[in-house]
């Protein structure tokens, strides 16, 4: 699959789609700065274009030949009403669609801001999307749910070119992680400070933080402690000399860049393609569950017959308990309550033909009867499907073959 990032900024998107092992293309980018650190960090080119003018574009990315358009038109002119007030910034939204409507992709992936979903842009831009036969689906993402210690929501808009609307909706939401991570949980003991200042939009709002909670959307501007802060009830502590604001490179890290990743510019660049990315780990959360996806699309499924039947009669392959003892090393015992497990699993909600069991755990787990457990058994049994499907990948055995529906399901 090739890809090709539009507004690209210094990478974050890209670094994302690459560590998911997607093959980027080239870039484009206007902004030159933003393009010298993008060329430092990849091997691909990233041409300086001005994306606004739409025929010369499409001229290049054609030549490259994309089956995936992604990227991030600016943020910075959508209005809240959807009044049509919006500058000419956002414009660009108008611009990425029609450029998809040239080339015809048969993926897209567009990231903005949470608001821009009600912007007059992006409801031309959806009209052209649906006009152009795409299936859509559109959501906000935290992506500190998403492996990035920031609360950062972004509105995502990806299409199928003759897909079903919603297509990816369930995959995103069942690999989620259940609870916001924190500085804490993402850098362990690097830290050398427990509370740190972000300076406010405005005094009404808080600016002093903890590491035990995830970090504020990093922003484009990053400012000292001004002398005088008058302190808000809000701050996870007071102010004094040991609350300083973040450096660049650990807002660079809260956005989830790589420790290597190359900066250039001045400090003030810097901090405005920093806080203007997709986190690194947010762009690759989307863009290995698009890739599970048309990976799945394209299995070839040739299992043995007999394995279905065993699975069908006993919906549980009855090795999985000498598999454990022998490959994982578990006590017998231990063994024999995974599979018991494995079959309260089944016995609650039963899996799909083909079904993956990211899927299917986050099905089970909407299930009342599931949900009645406690945790700490619904975790036991998590861990004891995901062992499971470990051992059907190592056997290679393949769930496709099953048959659809042998028992009972919750709804
Ligand atoms: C939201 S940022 C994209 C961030 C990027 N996706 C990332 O993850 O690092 C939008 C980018 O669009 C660029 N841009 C603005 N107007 C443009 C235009 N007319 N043509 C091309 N790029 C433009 C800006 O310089 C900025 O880097």
């Amino acid at each position: 699959m090739r890809i090709v990032d539009l507004f690209a900024g210094c990478g974050g998107l890209s670094k994302g789609f690459q560590n998911a092992g997607f093959q980027i293309v080239a870039a484009f980018e206007f902004w030159n700065k933003a393009a010298e650190c993008y060329a430092l960090n990849f091997s691909h080119p990233v041409f300086t274009t001005d994306l606004s003018n739409i025929e010369e574009a499409v001229g290049k990315i054609q030549d490259l030949q994309p089956n995936i358009i992604i990227g991030g038109p600016p943020c910075q002119d959508f209005s809240h009403a959807g009044k049509r007030v919006e500058g000419s910034r956002a414009g660009l939204t108008e611009a990425y669609a029609e450029i998809v409507r040239a080339v015809r992709p048969k993926y897209f992936v567009m990231e903005n801001v949470d608001r821009a979903r009600n912007s007059c842009a992006f409801r031309e831009a959806h009209a052209v999307f649906k006009q152009l036969g795409y299936g859509l689906t559109m959501m906000v993402l935290d992506a500190s749910r998403c492996g990035v210690p920031q609360k950062r929501k972004r509105f995502f808009c990806i299409g199928e070119m003759g897909g079903a609307d919603d297509f990816l909706r369930e995959r995103l939401l069942a690999g989620q992680s259940s609870k916001d991570m924190t500085l804490r949980d993402y850098f362990g003991a690097a830290l050398d400070f427990e509370f740190y200042y972000r300076h406010p939009r405005n005094y009404c709002r808080r600016a002093v933080y903890s590491i035990d909670e995830p970090a504020p959307t990093m922003r484009g501007v990053n400012r000292p402690v001004p002398k005088g802060y008058p302190g808000h009830p809000n701050d996870a502590c007071p102010v004094d000399e040991n609350v300083r604001a973040l450096t660049t490179l650990e807002r660079s890290l809260i956005q989830t860049f790589p420790a290597d990743y190359h900066w250039c510019g001045s400090k003030t660049d810097m901090e405005q393609m920093i806080g203007n990315a997709v986190p690194v780990k947010l762009g690759e959360y989307v863009a290995r569950t698009l890739k599970n996806y048309i990976e799945r699309k394209n299995v070839v499924y040739k299992q043995p017959v007999e394995l279905t039947f065993q699975f069908a009669e006993t919906g549980f392959r009855q090795d999985f308990s000498e598999w454990l003892v022998e490959k994982m090393r578990l006590a017998r015992r231990t063994a024999g309550d995974m599979a018991s497990r494995v079959k309260r699993a089944h016995s609650i909600r039963l899996m799909d033909a083909g079904e993956e069991t990211v899927l299917y755990l986050h099905r089970l787990s909407q299930c009342p009867e599931f949900r009645n457990l406690s945790p700490s058994v619904r975790s036991q049994i998590k861990r004891a499907v995901a062992l499971y499907d470990e051992y059907l990948r190592a056997t290679s055995y393949d769930r496709a073959e099953v048959p659809p529906r042998y028992g009972s399901h919750c709804s």
